[in-house]
């Protein structure tokens, strides 16, 4: 499987995105409700003492919060200077936990055996090959240390299916993935990990009630379900919705390596 986008449209992408968002938790993601859940969803992972790599880490808004609330060692990295360059200037100082942000390509990771806990927020799914993904999981499988984890936040054709298929019960039309994402097959991300030495643990759809009210309900209520908005006060009743079903893309699939 292949995208057809290239790194160079992800820097560029990312460069706006830094220009336009700054250290806005908007970074990345619009939909307000979507990053706190998101941020949630990662923190129940973290406790206090690990040394933690997060890949992909955007403009740092999730590195700092984490630091706020975590006595951790993390180490933060991108692919997009712009973005580091905004991380960099966050105040970190009384922070319970330390933070470090560097540039670096995941494709490019060499850190064997350091971290009790990687993760990625929607990271991965930006590199255009199911070549480049499988290389970026190898070098993450050997950053952890024995009996590490990977917590992998990111978008799967299973949930992308499952809300289309809602979609299309109720007579909307299908919602395609962006054009700067190739989502993974969880069979197949399974089976790479459990080659790599990574079984996997569990799943935490977190969000599939929330998409599923927001993304099936809320359209299908309105007279124009074009004018469906993440920023509707309905969704504050969808994001409370429980996470039932596999109804978004984006969730997260955690790994363990053999101890
Ligand atoms: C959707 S954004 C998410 C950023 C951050 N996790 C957040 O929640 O705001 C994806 C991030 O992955 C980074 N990225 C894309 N390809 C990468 C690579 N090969 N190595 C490291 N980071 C990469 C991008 O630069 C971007 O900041």
């Amino acid at each position: 499987m292949s995208a057809t986008f290239t790194t160079t449209d992800i820097l560029d992408l990312y460069r706006n995105e830094a220009q336009r968002h700054g250290d806005a938790g908007t970074s990345t993601i619009q939909d307000a409700r979507t990053r706190r859940l998101e941020l949630d969803a990662l923190a129940s992972y973290i406790r206090d003492g690990q040394r933690v790599l997060e890949i992909g880490c955007g403009n740092g808004y999730v590195a700092q919060e984490l630091v706020s609330r975590f006595d951790i060692d993390l180490e933060a990295v991108d692919l997009s200077p712009d973005m580091i360059d905004v991380a960099k200037e966050r105040d970190v100082s009384s922070s319970l936990g330390r933070v470090t942000f560097a540039v670096c390509d995941v494709l490019k990771l060499v850190a064997p055996e350091q971290f009790d806990l990687i993760f990625t927020e929607r990271c991965l799914q930006n590199l255009p090959t199911w070549g480049d993904q499988s290389a970026a999981l190898a070098n993450i499988a050997s950053a952890m240390k024995p009996g590490g984890e990977f917590v992998m936040h990111e978008s799967f054709n299973s949930g992308h299916d499952n809300l289309n298929t809602a979609r299309e019960e109720v007579g909307l039309p299908p919602i395609g993935p962006p054009w700067h994402n190739l989502f993974f097959d969880e069979a197949q991300v399974d089976g790479r990990m459990a080659e790599l030495g990574c079984k996997r643990v569990d799943q935490n759809a977190f969000l599939s009630g929330y998409y599923f009210g927001s993304r099936v309900l809320m359209p299908k209520l309105l007279d124009d379900p074009t004018k469906a908005k993440s920023s509707s006060v309905l969704n504050d009743f969808f994001c409370a919705l429980p996470a039932a079903g596999d109804f978004c893309p984006m969730k997260i699939v955690r790994y363990r390596k053999d101890g």
